[in-house]
């Protein structure tokens, strides 16, 4: 080995020993990197000594240069290499140690339940089913024909009154419907007799305490076929309400108005409370009411174009939370819509 051999050797054998020094100290990947860089990089310092032995040498001796300077090259990189990958293992390590805490006692998930509302809607809707009633569906946002024109409610009609309806701002025959009979409209329009359908669904009104809320939920029953009568409306109520509240609940159908049917009726069953013997709630008479009925008005049938001479029907709508708050004794109606777990949690 030449002298300039020599002397590089032992240049590089010390680069090699500081690079081994200097990576040890690396804490980081990044640091880990630089120092690589530094040493057995194109620009580090090995290679500058590589560079500079190269200069003066004669032709016969570049190759043993290269030769020395690539073996110490090498020799750096496969221990950059291992270094980096202990570091990888260090991260994991501490990484482990950090989020595995395994004395840590485990978090329990909050199951979600339904609503008092939604089960007492399912349980509504599947006792019609029974008798036949399909459900049907109409959209909240409804138009004036629809909630108010079709079922003979006239212009001038207090239902329709600003107080009692929300408008749709900038466009005045829409409105937030404000009871589910609209669904007997769209189901007559799209279909002829015979028809038997349910629609439960969200209604809106400007009314707000203990026992209203500006939103609340109604379910709307109607028939229509040859022959239908109002013993047949009287029947099927007092078959839904003793199914759903009991065999020893009555229920009597009073006189009223509705533009939409002739004759009709407001729905009372017995108390809830006091099973019909007189109590506080409802006020002595033994009965409380739970909607409105009748017979389909000929004035409805003719906006959906069913011959009223050949067809009759009954109709219905009654409140869903009213009777989900007589079922499971809620006394205001507010609880129903808070959102609140503590409250849904009761109803599991
Ligand atoms: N839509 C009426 C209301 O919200 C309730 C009602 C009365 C529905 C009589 C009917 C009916 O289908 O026949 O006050």
């Amino acid at each position: 080995m030449s002298a300039r051999c020599y002397e590089l050797k032992q240049k590089l054998d010390s680069l090699h020993r500081e690079f081994t020094q200097e990576i040890a100290k690396a804490a980081t990947e990044q640091q880990l990197r630089k120092v690589f860089a530094d040493y057995g990089g194109s620009a580090g310092s090995i290679r500058l000594a590589q560079k500079d032995a190269l200069r003066s040498a004669p032709n016969a001796e570049k190759k043993s240069i290269g030769q020395l300077t690539n073996e110490v090259v090498q020799a750096v990189e496969a221990e950059f290499e291992r270094r980096l990958a202990g570091l990888a293992e260090e991260e994991r390590k501490r990484d482990l140690e950090r989020t595995a805490d395994v004395t840590l006692p485990g978090r329990k998930r909050v199951l979600g339940h339904l609503h008092p509302i939604t089960l007492v809607r399912r349980e509504i809707t599947a006792i019609f089913a029974q008798l036949g009633f399909v459900v049907a569906e109409g959209p909240q946002i409804e138009t004036d024909f629809h909630n108010f024109e079709a079922l003979a409610i006239p212009k001038d009609h207090p239902a329709r009154d600003m107080q009692d309806t929300f408008y749709v701002e900038g466009h005045e025959d829409l409105v937030l419907r404000t009871h589910t009979s609209p669904v007997q409209i769209r189901t007559m329009l799209s279909g002829a007799p015979p028809v038997r359908v349910i629609a439960p669904g969200p209604v809106y009104r400007k009314d707000d305490d203990p026992t209203h809320s500006p939103m609340f939920n109604q379910i709307e029953g109607l028939c229509v076929d040859q022959g239908i009568t109002f013993a047949d409306l009287k029947g099927t109520l007092l078959h839904f309400v003793q199914r759903f509240f009991g065999a020893d609940f009555q229920v009597r159908l009073r006189p009223s108005f509705f533009p939409f049917t002739e004759p009709s009726a407001e729905i009372d069953m017995s108390c809830a409370f006091c099973r019909g013997q007189g109590c506080r709630t409802c006020k002595g008479t033994g009965w409380m009411e739970i909607g409105g009925s009748g017979m389909v008005d000929p004035e409805v049938f003719r906006h959906v174009g069913y011959d009223s001479e050949k067809y009759t029907g009954f109709a219905f709508g009654m409140g869903i939370d009213r009777m989900a708050m007589l079922r499971y004794r809620i006394n205001d109606i507010k609880l129903m819509f808070d959102g609140d777990v503590r409250f849904v949690r009761q109803f599991r």
